[in-house]
């Protein structure tokens, strides 16, 4: 994080999102703003709340883009809920607070899977002596009695016995055991029959299992398996009796709430102008039930309350229908900083097709070259491909960078499905290739409406 400065962040998104600078530069220093804050004194670090981010675009320009990206270089617990999912029929008054139980969820995974590589040396030590001790068990301690008055006669037996050990050790370690089967104990919690009805078996059983945790009873199970196998066994439970669970629920709490950003998406769906009946009535609800989690309180998790107040949120919408004004104003009020994103046209699009590291281009080329295909898109077919996307992101609907997805599809629809039988091994996509599969479909203005 400390490497990780605004103008480094905004770099790193350079790598996969095309323009969009004053977003960037608004999540870029969101997200250095709470490094910044780790810094300050303990008294001040507690006033300083995260400034948190409204973008602003419309459809297909970039905005979840931005948000996924981001996350992935905060390495910080992330998650993205839909705002509208929360009006959907079924689910009014779902709570809300689940987005927050979520991200704590994941935290805990993440801080885990952080401890578990930590002890995995250590278990991985542990694990071969056990299974040292269950090839080869050690001398009865029964015997030990009866030979305590020879004295000599035990320490020459202890001396054979490490030798066999050591032996045996290096074998193991050098593969030669791998098809031997050892005789194994293994314990696994069971759900007792009966205790749920059958539907949705498996995640009802997944969801009590994690629930009910040591509660349940465990059944010891013997298992014949091969050495390496059981190796992994071992020292998976080594792993388990190693990490301190309370510490990592501590700090999982802790990262969460320092740490963690929730993504509100479609925020723009709740946004309701005036009128009080029908759905409207849900959408300034959720919006309620909203305004308690993005000012601060504190929620109850399974793993123990977590305090929102310094979790950072960005919300983003097209907000093409209703203006961020239509929020209510408590809401409006807690997204202070702004971030509008521009449309695209063809001059971006140009730049999308090429040069994101996931490039829509690159992917094609990649996917049809597995059929022995090697495709070469010239400048001016992409240059066609991109004034063509615009043109029709004009004349019927505007979805951004979306288009582009569509029209390549349609595109290369007979080179993808003809592709393992294709002779020639090297294909020139021109502009001419893309004018001749294309300029119909958009010539007809209702074709491209349902095609393109
Ligand atoms: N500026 C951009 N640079 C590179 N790719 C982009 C850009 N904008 C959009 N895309 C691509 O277009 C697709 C849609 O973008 P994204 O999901 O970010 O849209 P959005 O702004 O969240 O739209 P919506 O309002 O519909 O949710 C993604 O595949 C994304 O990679
Ligand atoms: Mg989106």
């Amino acid at each position: 994080m400390n490497n990780l400065t605004p103008k480094k962040i905004v770099e790193e998104l350079d790598k996969y999102i095309i323009g969009q600078n004053k977003a960037k530069k608004a999540v870029a220093i969101a997200l250095r703003n709470r490094w910044r804050r780790q810094l300050l004194s303990d008294e001040l670090r507690d006033e300083v709340l995260p400034k948190n981010i409204l973008m602003i675009g419309p459809t297909g320009v970039g905005k979840t883009e931005i948000a996924r990206r981001l996350s992935k270089l905060a390495q910080a617990p992330f998650i993205k809920v839909e705002a509208s999912k929360f009006t959907e029929v079924g689910y009014v008054g779902r709570d809300v607070e689940s987005m927050v139980r979520d991200l704590t969820g994941l935290a805990l995974n993440m801080v885990k899977t952080e401890h578990m590589e930590k002890v995995q040396e250590k278990a991985q030590v542990l694990a071969e002596e056990k299974i040292l001790n269950l090839l080869l068990p050690p001398p009865r301690s029964q015997k030990k009695t009866a030979l305590a008055e020879a004295p000599e006669a035990e320490a020459e037996e202890k001396k054979n016995y490490n030798e066999t050990r050591e032996k045996l050790r290096s074998q193991l370690r050098e593969g030669q055991l791998d098809n031997r089967y050892i005789d194994l104990e293994v314990r696994e919690k069971v759900v007792p029959f009966g205790i749920v009805s059958n539907i949705g078996m498996d995640e009802i059983e997944m969801n009590l299992k994690e629930m009910l945790g040591n509660f349940l009873p465990e059944k010891a199970k013997r298992k014949k398996v091969k050495v390496p196998e059981a190796m992994q066994i071992i020292q998976q439970e080594e792993v388990n009796k190693l990490i301190d669970m309370d510490k990592v629920v501590r700090e999982a709490i802790e990262r969460t709430e320092q740490n963690g950003i929730i993504f509100i998406d479609e925020i723009d769906k709740i946004a309701s102008r005036g009128s009080t009946h029908g759905p409207d009535v849900s959408r300034e609800g959720v919006q309620r039930d909203l305004l308690p989690i993005v000012e601060g309180s504190t929620v109850s998790t399974k793993h123990g309350p977590v305090k929102t107040d310094h979790i950072l949120f960005i919300a983003a919408g097209a907000f093409n229908v209703s203006k961020p004004s239509d929020l209510i104003p408590e809401l409006q009020g807690r997204f202070p900083i702004r971030a509008e994103l521009d449309a695209l046209g063809k001059d971006e699009f140009i730049r999308i097709l090429k040069e994101p590291r996931n490039a829509l281009i690159k992917q094609y080329v990649a996917l049809i070259e597995t059929e022995g295909v090697k495709l070469k898109f010239t400048n001016d077919s992409i240059e066609e491909i991109a004034s063509l996307a615009a043109m029709v992101n004009e004349r019927t609907e505007n979805i951004g960078a979306r288009r582009l997805h569509t029209i390549l599809e349609k595109l290369l629809e007979e080179i993808s499905f003809n592709a393992p039988d294709i002779k020639d091994k090297e294909l020139d996509i021109n502009a001419k290739y893309v004018a001749d599969k294309l300029s119909d479909i958009i010539k007809d203005e209702d074709l491209s409406r349902y095609i393109l």
